[in-house]
């Protein structure tokens, strides 16, 4: 029988769920927005026979579902996934996991307690390059990781939300690139020094742009330098990246397949060692975004098989976000407590 859930939130984002919703045969129930004229719509354009409600706590209490969907804004995370958790529903939500760190505590609280799952959907780990990347670098071929560095800069003009927060780049793109770090390394954070800034011209309120260094787990140090206020020559939204191990070095810039070299003579006592390409893994993945994640739901519902992004892993992500946006403040560094 086909997994029932509500989605609640239908706004920009909804358009990249309800697709692979509908390829995987989910019985979408209800469609929950604070403006009910939106859910109605997005039921329209799908073609759905779902329901359109305003009211979250009546949809879960109709609808039954196994689990639901939270694309609101980050504000609302906290409050729809900790009702959907006590009615008894998996969630599956929006990056980033909330607005702070003590509401994301709270979810984390009320899964353990409901003892229902809740993921979030950091879409970028299910992408055939990062997936490269990941089991490169877990080859060893580069040896132990040492050091990482991550660009991103572009030239954004969203108009919205996003022109008044007041840290749009660590708040809601910066989560993705500190987790496609722990993703692509395994790497865990300890602590952060950072400085965001707003730079001259910038056409946004907060600051935009940041510099922050990690240290993180076995001594490795990652780089992060970031803008979403930059015109000309920009990087990919995935970031551009360099990852440093003890025996060789790998590149993944603007989307391109990874590219790496590697000792090929340890014992060569030259200036610079003889270095060989590095053989780069080749794997692809079936579901990619936000498919990747619902897939990861649906396998969870059938086989039990925790999913990659669970509460308790995804909170170090969003504490690497909150210890930067705390040492910009202080000024100072910031130990990465969850
Ligand atoms: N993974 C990605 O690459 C990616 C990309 C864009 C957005 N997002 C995330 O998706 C989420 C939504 O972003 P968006 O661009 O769709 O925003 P949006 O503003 O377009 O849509 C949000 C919708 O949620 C509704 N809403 C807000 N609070 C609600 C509540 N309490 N109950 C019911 N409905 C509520 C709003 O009415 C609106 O229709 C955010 O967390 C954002 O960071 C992720």
């Amino acid at each position: 029988m086909a997994e029932r859930c509500v989605v609640v939130g239908a706004g920009g984002i909804s358009n990249a769920w309800f697709g692979p919703l509908k390829t995987e045969g989910v019985d979408v129930a209800a469609v929950v927005d604070l403006r009910v004229e939106s859910a109605q719509a997005q039921i329209d354009k799908y073609e759905l026979s779902a329901e359109a409600m305003s009211d979250l706590e009546g949809a879960l209490a109709k609808h039954q579902p196994d689990f639901v969907v939270d694309l609101t804004v980050p504000e609302a995370h906290c409050r729809v996934t900790t009702t959907a958790l006590r009615a008894g529903c998996h969630v599956v939500g929006e990056k980033p996991m909330a607005a702070s760190m003590d509401e994301a505590r709270t979810m984390v609280a009320a899964s353990e307690e409901s003892g229902k799952l809740y993921m979030v959907s950091q879409s970028r780990r299910w992408d055939s390059k990062h997936e490269r990347v990941r089991r490169t670098v877990a080859s060893g071929q580069i040896g132990e990781v040492t050091t990482i560095c991550c660009d991103f800069f572009l030239g954004c003009h969203f108009g919205g939300f996003r022109d008044e927060m007041d840290s749009p780049l660590v708040l809601d793109m910066a989560i993705h690139h500190f987790d496609l770090c722990r993703f692509m390394t395994g790497a865990d954070p300890v602590a952060v020094y950072a400085l965001e800034f707003n730079p001259k011209g910038s056409w946004y309120r907060g600051d935009v742009a940041a510099s922050c260094i990690f240290e993180m787990s076995n001594g490795v140090v990652f780089t992060y330098r970031g803008s979403w206020c930059a015109e000309g020559c920009h990087t990919s939204w995935n970031g551009d990246w360099r990852i440093v191990g003890d025996a060789g070095t790998l590149l993944y810039d603007h989307d391109q397949d990874p590219v790496g070299q590697r000792v090929a003579d340890m014992a060569n006592p030259g200036f610079h060692r003889p270095l060989a390409d590095i053989d780069v893994d080749d794997s692809s993945v079936a579901r990619g975004g936000m498919h990747g994640g619902l897939y990861e739901m649906l396998t969870f519902l059938r086989t039990g098989a925790v999913p990659q992004t669970e509460c308790h892993d995804n909170i170090k992500s969003l504490a690497m976000v909150f210890g930067a946006t705390e040492s910009a403040r202080r000024r100072e560094r910031v130990v990465i407590g969850i």
